[in-house]
């Protein structure tokens, strides 16, 4: 019988400007219980959910040999569909800075040996240099402030095998006559207060200086609001 995960602590405590900033979505325990519908995650993204889900699971490739990781658990049913594409002898890492994201995630999968949960941060990745074949960043990025954000796609770009990709699904600048601007605007400055870079800068802006890295995929949806980059180390 396949064991279930256990959540392996491999990295300092929770950043502050998550409890700070996201408490109320990530870290309060009724947070997780509210926000883990798949109706609410698909309206939050407009109806959006499976076609920017499915675009990063096609992105990523089938079947997903190696080692994958997925940088941030996330409501909804990414995690289970990549664990789907995983072929037997497979790695799937799922890693987070709050233990409380990835008990969650553990309750949403089948036992599964191939599958490892960390507790670590995002800008201090614990994986050895070179040694993933594939990271995935889904709704992560506008969430970090300036600094962190660079840090974390350094350390994706560091452990990433030579070839390896790097899979980034967000939030971009939309299209100036788009009807949710304001809204967005108003929910950015209210809640999201570091997504805001990401409508001012292409994510080219928070690459590290000085590493050769080349876009296989660009592509947004829905005036411009998501988009899609896959980059190759
Ligand atoms: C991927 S993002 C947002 C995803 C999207 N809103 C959703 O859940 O569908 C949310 C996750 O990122 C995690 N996170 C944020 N900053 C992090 C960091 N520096 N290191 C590791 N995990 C982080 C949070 O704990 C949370 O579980």
């Amino acid at each position: 019988m396949m064991r279930s995960a256990p959540v392996v602590a491999a990295g300092k405590g929770v950043p502050r400007y998550l409890q700070q900033v996201y408490w109320w979505a990530y870290v309060h325990p009724r947070a997780v219980r509210l926000f883990e519908r798949p109706w609410l995650v698909n309206a939050i993204l407009f109806g959006h959910y499976a076609r920017l889900r499915d675009a990063a699971l096609q992105a990523l490739g089938s079947p997903l040999d190696g080692c994958t990781l997925q940088v941030a658990c996330v409501y909804g049913n990414l995690t289970p569909r990549l664990l789907q594409r995983l072929p037997p002898g497979a790695q799937l890492q799922v890693l987070d800075a709050l233990p409380i994201q990835l008990s969650n995630l553990r309750d949403k999968l089948p036992a599964d040996t191939r599958v490892q949960l960390l507790q670590a941060d995002a800008a201090a990745l614990p994986q050895a240099d070179a040694s993933v074949d594939r990271v995935l960043m889904f709704f992560l990025l506008h969430e970090m402030p300036d600094a962190v954000r660079r840090t974390a796609l350094a350390q994706a770009l560091r452990v990433l095998k030579p070839g390896g990709q790097l899979v980034l699904m967000d939030y971009h600048r939309p299209v100036p006559w788009h009807p949710l601007r304001p809204l967005m605007r108003l929910v950015f400055r209210r809640l999201e207060p570091y997504a805001m870079d990401l409508w001012q800068h292409e994510l080219d802006a928070f690459l590290p200086p000085g590493v050769a890295v080349a876009t296989l995929q660009q592509r947004t949806w829905f005036g411009g609001l998501y988009q899609l980059r896959v980059l190759r180390r």
